[in-house]
């Protein structure tokens, strides 16, 4: 086991940075800040470093990882590109869009980050401190959300430090992410198809491809079949709190998770009430969605009603962040 570990929680100065490649290089697990959520890294090409990853996470070993490069050519020593896939980079790198694409030949991943699939997935984050530890680590660190399985992911390093602490080498603290959730998932196949709603609006993708996103087949694959995106497995999310969806009122003993103007049947009944965006923004409620589900999941309450968020633009990240929390 990992437990045990202690791990060393910095700033995100240039100081800091580098110790965080060293530590990157010699097989070491470092948490880091993404504009989308807090990823944990580990050196793509080391497998036994992404075995470590795996326990400290505690996460099942065939879910695969996306691999964080810090421009296009490292894309490229990874990942095959055909015209459309380059086209969604150019328009969208960096920033909270993961493709996934054929591995190139010679591809330096280790086996078990892919799960054995012959697809990698790949992004180009958009945030200072994930870019500057790229650039000086070199290769490929693949990053899941720094957070324990099942648990919601990380919006700040305090999240890193509840869920991972003793676990992980290193967290570098850059302060709360922008964006709130996590990158939108694209298999830039044949049709393209939308795998994972995310930080990156399903419109403003379409708008680029000049078409619709398809969707992956609705049954969850089963044990046999090599899985399109395991990561939406239904409870991936899932506080320990229950969670009731479209609520229009509060039950006695419920917490609130609301959305806009609250004019709520009971709204004195709850134990809590935390809102995604009193204005009603989306960008705003995607930011504050994680951490106010983990607020509210120590709260002690009977259960989390949460208020209907419109299902345009990050809106349906949103609602599918939190149809998983309400498994
Ligand atoms: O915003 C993000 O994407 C964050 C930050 C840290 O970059 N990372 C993140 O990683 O959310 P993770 O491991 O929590 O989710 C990765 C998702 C999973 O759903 C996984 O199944 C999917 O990517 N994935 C990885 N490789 C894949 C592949 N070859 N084909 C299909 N899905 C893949
Ligand atoms: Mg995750």
């Amino acid at each position: 086991m990992t437990v045990g570990l202690t791990t060393r929680l910095t700033d995100a100065s240039a100081a800091s940075v580098a110790e965080a490649a060293r530590c990157l290089r010699a097989g070491g697990l470092v948490a880091f800040p993404t504009e989308t959520v807090y990823g944990l890294g580990a050196d793509a090409a080391n497998a036994a470093a992404i075995a470590r990853l795996y326990q400290a996470k505690g996460r099942p070993a065939f879910n695969p990882l996306i691999a964080h490069v810090g421009n296009l050519a490292a894309a490229e020593r990874i990942a095959r590109f055909d015209s459309q896939a380059r086209a969604l980079a150019e328009a969208f790198w960096p920033g909270p869009l993961t493709l996934v694409l054929p591995k190139a030949r010679g591809c330096p991943v280790a086996d078990l980050a892919t799960a054995g699939l012959d697809t990698i997935a790949v992004r180009i984050p958009a945030h200072g401190v994930a870019r500057a530890l790229l650039q000086a680590f070199g290769g490929a660190v693949v990053a899941p959300s720094a957070n324990l399985s099942g648990h919601v992911s990380p919006t700040t390093a305090a999240h890193v430090r509840a869920d991972l602490e003793g676990r992980i080498d290193m967290i570098v603290d850059g302060g709360p992410v922008e964006v709130g959730v996590e990158s939108t998932i694209v298999g830039a196949f044949e049709p393209p198809m939308l795998l994972r709603p995310g930080g990156l609006p399903r419109e403003a993708i379409e708008r680029r491809l000049g078409r619709a996103l398809a969707m992956p087949p609705e049954e969850p694959a089963s044990a046999t079949n090599q899985p399109l995106a395991p990561g939406m497995l239904a409870s991936h999310y899932a506080p320990r709190t229950k969670v009731r969806l479209l609520a229009a009122d509060v039950r006695p003993g419920e917490a609130l998770l609301a959305f806009g103007a609250t004019a709520m049947l009971g709204l004195d009944n709850a134990v809590a009430v935390m809102n995604l965006s009193d204005a009603g923004d989306l960008a705003e409620a995607a930011t504050n969605l994680f951490g106010y589900l983990r607020a509210l999941d120590a709260a002690g309450a009977k259960g989390i009603a949460v208020m209907p968020v419109p299902n345009h633009g990050l809106g349906e990240a949103i609602n599918d962040r939190l149809r998983r929390a309400a498994v």
